[in-house]
């Protein structure tokens, strides 16, 4: 069953630019002695028909079904691993074909195959994974990932080319945090369709505030650990207030700067407002970890940020300050799996053509990415990445290990250099804007519009 609008976006047609054979740029690492083989930018045999395998891995991003959708009409069926890399791991699969595809173009979700954050890391998971892809006779594998997911697509193509397993390695940047860049990928996919959809809820709860003239709403937004879904909503919405982690504020300055901004909102006659939060403040903000009480991980070992109620403790705080009344939101699952706008369904699209001419010119350990995304997508310009160039050696449980380093919001950057202009303003004066929800129809200048911090 599907609804009219749903319906009517399988018709839609992708904008894509024209992507002909890859010319991956240079390896560029440090970490040549990790990576012997990737770091020969190796070749393998391309195949006139490869099997090709295709993994979601993490959290669900709004276009994911259009990079398999676009596999499928410039390769063939395809094997799709089930729940995630642990689909490799214990060899669960399903066969896509035509008519598991169709069913989902330009459609929300993860669900035509699941997904899940497991790793494929010690030498047992590797070779599980070995043994699968040789068992499905696999010519490829594309992992549709985040940045822990690409560094596992790297450490597998490794692995493969040193057990001399033919076997193609192509990463796709997923996630809607926005924290997987790098010059020769502006943007990954899914933050514009989650950010338009925040951006619409926090300009509906905005435009109630301004109306009821009652309540400060207090709104965390996802994103994990970099503050751009906050940047961005912030550009589109004009908020009162907006929280950026990376400004590494201390928790006693953020309580005092909302404070204040209460104060003197109320002395002029306003007694509400919209506070935006990211929700990795927590990780940046030492003595905020101090004040939850039980910091919880998941089961990956990541730090369980979207669980963290931050705020409804800075409510707290504040009132511990100055009276005033409060509700509090938490805008992040909503935007997931929403229907990809134009942009985000374009450049899945355009992502999985892109893996496929990789797979033919025999390209492995690279990552597809996108330049130039501020124009129209026929202008977009394809880049193809190896993935020891993300790569860097962090501490990660006490051990050094190499991962694609996330992209924080970077301080001197445009985008941020832009808020801080505009912020001051927003304080007092309420110049909210209402971006409404993402748009299929209508002037290009809306259905097509790009995220506004790579404008
Ligand atoms: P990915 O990086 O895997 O795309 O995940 C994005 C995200 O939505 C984060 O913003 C959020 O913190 C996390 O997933 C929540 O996922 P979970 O419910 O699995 O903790």
């Amino acid at each position: 069953m599907k609804s009219l609008l749903e319906k009517h976006r399988l018709e839609y047609k992708p904008k894509i630019p024209h992507i002909s054979t890859p010319q991956p740029i240079p390896v560029h690492t440090t970490l040549s002695h990790l990576f012997p083989y990737l770091s020969k930018a190796p070749k393998l045999p391309p195949k006139p028909h490869p099997r090709v395998g295709v993994v979601f891995s993490g959290g669900p991003a709004a276009g994911g079904h259009n990079v398999i959708g676009a596999l499928f009409d410039h390769i063939g069926p395809l094997v799709g691993f089930l729940d995630g890399p642990a689909g490799i791991l214990t060899n669960s699969t399903k066969p896509l074909n035509r008519a598991d595809i169709d069913p989902v173009r330009n459609q929300g979700g993860f669900d035509l195959l699941g997904s899940g954050r497991d790793k494929i890391e010690t030498p047992e998971q590797l070779s599980a994974a070995l043994r699968t892809v040789q068992q499905h006779k696999l010519d490829a594998l594309v992992v549709i990932g985040g940045d822990d997911s690409n560094t596992n697509a790297a450490v597998l193509a490794e692995y493969f080319l040193a057990h001399k397993a033919p076997v193609q390695v192509i990463g796709i940047p997923k996630t809607i945090d926005g924290d997987l860049r790098s010059p020769e990928i502006e943007i990954s996919f899914g933050f514009d369709s989650a950010c338009k959809t925040y951006g619409e809820l926090i300009g509906n709860v905005a435009r109630d505030a301004v109306s009821s003239r009652k309540y400060y709403h207090f709104i965390k937004l996802m994103g994990r650990s970099a503050s751009h879904i906050a940047l961005e909503c912030a550009l589109a919405t004009q908020p009162n207030l907006v929280l950026i982690s990376e400004e590494k504020k201390p928790l006693k300055h953020i309580v005092s700067e909302i404070t204040d901004l209460i104060r003197r909102r109320a002395a002029a006659g306003k007694n509400y407002g919209i506070v935006l939060i990211p929700e990795g403040l927590v990780e940046f903000v030492p003595d905020l970890q101090e004040s939850v009480p039980h910091l919880e991980h998941d089961a990956h070992g990541n730090l369980a940020v979207s669980q963290i109620e931050t705020e409804k403790l800075l409510v707290d705080l504040v009132q511990k300050q100055i009276p005033f009344q409060a509700q509090t939101h938490f805008f992040g699952y909503e935007g997931r799996c929403c229907l990809p706008s134009n942009f985000d369904a374009n450049y899945t699209y355009g992502l999985g053509v892109s893996a496929a001419e990789a797979l033919r010119s025999g390209l492995t350990g690279i990552i597809c990415g996108m330049r130039h995304m501020h124009k129209s997508p026929e202008e977009w310009l394809p880049t193809f990445t190896p993935l020891v160039n993300l790569l860097h050696l962090e501490v990660r449980k006490g051990k050094e290990k190499p991962v694609i380093a996330k992209a924080l919001v970077d301080l001197h950057g445009k985008p941020y250099k832009a808020l801080t202009q505009h912020r001051k303003r927003w304080e007092l004066d309420d110049l909210y804007l209402q971006p409404g929800p993402i748009q299929f129809f209508g002037p290009s200048e809306i259905t097509d519009s790009c995220p506004l911090i790579i404008s």
